[in-house]
């Protein structure tokens, strides 16, 4: 297989012609569905969609067990073609790989339907079906046009009700994701992959500020209740709180202000934020404060401010073991080892409730991700397949 080639055919398949932005469960990941779903099947691989909205191809083995290979097929808006679905294609590419040789364990491809957490403000949708730990609630959660989760789910002909059945049986033993490193470390090391220890901790909230629109030419500045500028000056307050706190990243990506003309001081802000930390007491920490200075800028400003947890995950720690049979196959496959830690959140953080986790990075150029620019080098995809037959061989020679 082609698989940056693949990669970029499936990065085609938008719901924004010349971007790549595909939400959960939108029309085009049907297209995203069918490709995936052809490439699987030409390998003898057998494909469903669960009711989580997940795509899942199994390789069948010749004994019981089965080892899960995945990653998400949703984007951000506007972003790369390698982000997630590198990882399912690369584990398609390995299946074709062993050329019809069957292993004694199984292997389940699974593309799941949300990771990034844009189209409901709730990530891995997927990943929480595949891991049993999918909320109900989660199905009233509702999109910006006002439909619900469930309701996304009956459109692309799934029932809901089944989401039960999506999650993974007792015979998985091990989960393996292939992912960008979407940083600058390992080409600023020269390095081709990176195994992964540990995934960040995250918090990602969001939050309103209620002042009082009003005309921006008669109103005099100390009779203003301006939400935007409480929101701007929380944001530089959120900016310099991570750039005091060493190993944090702390953005606010999103914003939106009401009513939104230029002439009119706006009366009420949205804001997102995301506050990320290896370690989960100094990130709780700095959310507490980045919240006390909100609720202290509002007061000053005679603003009202609320605020909501969409996620609050707590930093995973990939399996010692299965990351030392990683680690071993990228030796095998001839290449240095470098351990590091996962600043971006990935599926593996969930299933690693349920299963052991290893994570293989592939050098991310320029450090871009999310981001049409995102990209990998057809060396490191090379480099990344030889080191998963390598894994492959590790898993098989710990059964003889
Ligand atoms: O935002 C992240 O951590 C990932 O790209 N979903
Ligand atoms: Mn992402
Ligand atoms: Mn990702």
């Amino acid at each position: 297989m082609d698989v940056i080639g693949c990669c970029r055919l499936l990065a085609t398949f938008t719901e924004e012609p010349g971007y790549t932005t595909r939400t959960f469960l939108c029309a085009p990941m049907r297209e995203v569905h069918r490709q995936l779903q052809s490439w699987m099947e030409r390998l003898g691989m057998s494909v469903r969609v669960d009711a989580a909205g997940n795509l899942r191809g199994l390789y069948a083995g010749t004994e019981e067990g089965r080892l899960l290979i995945g990653s998400h097929l949703d984007t951000v808006p506007r972003g790369g073609a390698f982000d997630g679905v590198l990882g399912v294609v690369l584990g398609i590419a390995l299946v074709e790989a062993l050329d019809g040789r069957r292993l004694p364990f199984s292997i389940e491809v699974i593309g799941f339907s949300e990771e990034e957490g844009v189209r409901f403000g709730i990530p891995f949708l997927g990943s929480r079906g595949l891991a049993g730990t999918f909320d109900d609630a989660l199905l009233a959660k509702k999109d910006a046009r006002g439909i619900t989760v469930s309701e996304a789910i009956r459109a692309f002909g799934l029932d809901p009700l089944k989401i039960p059945e999506a999650a993974m049986d007792t015979g998985a033993f091990g989960y393996l994701e292939f992912h960008i490193e979407q940083g600058p470390v390992l080409e600023s090391l020269d390095l081709q992959l990176g195994v992964v220890d540990a995934i960040a901790g995250q918090s990602r909230l969001e939050l309103q500020f209620r002042g009082q629109a009003n005309h921006a030419g008669t109103t005099p500045m100390h009779l203003r209740r301006d939400a935007l500028a409480a929101a701007a000056e929380w944001i530089a307050f959120v900016e310099s709180e991570a750039n005091r706190t060493a190993g944090m990243v702390a953005t606010v990506g999103r914003i939106a202000a009401r009513p939104g003309a230029g002439n009119v001081i706006a009366g009420e802000v949205t804001a997102s934020l995301d506050v990320r930390h290896a370690g989960d007491d100094i990130r709780r920490g700095a959310v507490e404060r980045i919240l006390a200075e909100a609720q202290d800028v509002a007061g000053r400003r005679g603003v009202k401010v609320d605020w909501q947890t969409n996620l609050e995950h707590a930093a995973v720690a990939c399996s010692a073991d299965l990351s030392d049979a990683l680690r071993r196959a990228v030796a095998a496959a001839g290449l240095p080892v470098h351990r590091m830690v996962s600043g971006a959140g990935h599926d593996a953080m969930i299933i690693a409730s349920k299963l052991p986790v290893a994570m293989l990075f592939l050098r991310s150029p320029g450090g871009v991700s999310h981001h049409p620019e995102e990209a990998v080098r057809v060396e490191d995809v090379d480099a990344a397949l030889r080191t998963g037959l390598q894994f492959l061989s590790v898993l098989e020679e710990r059964r003889d």
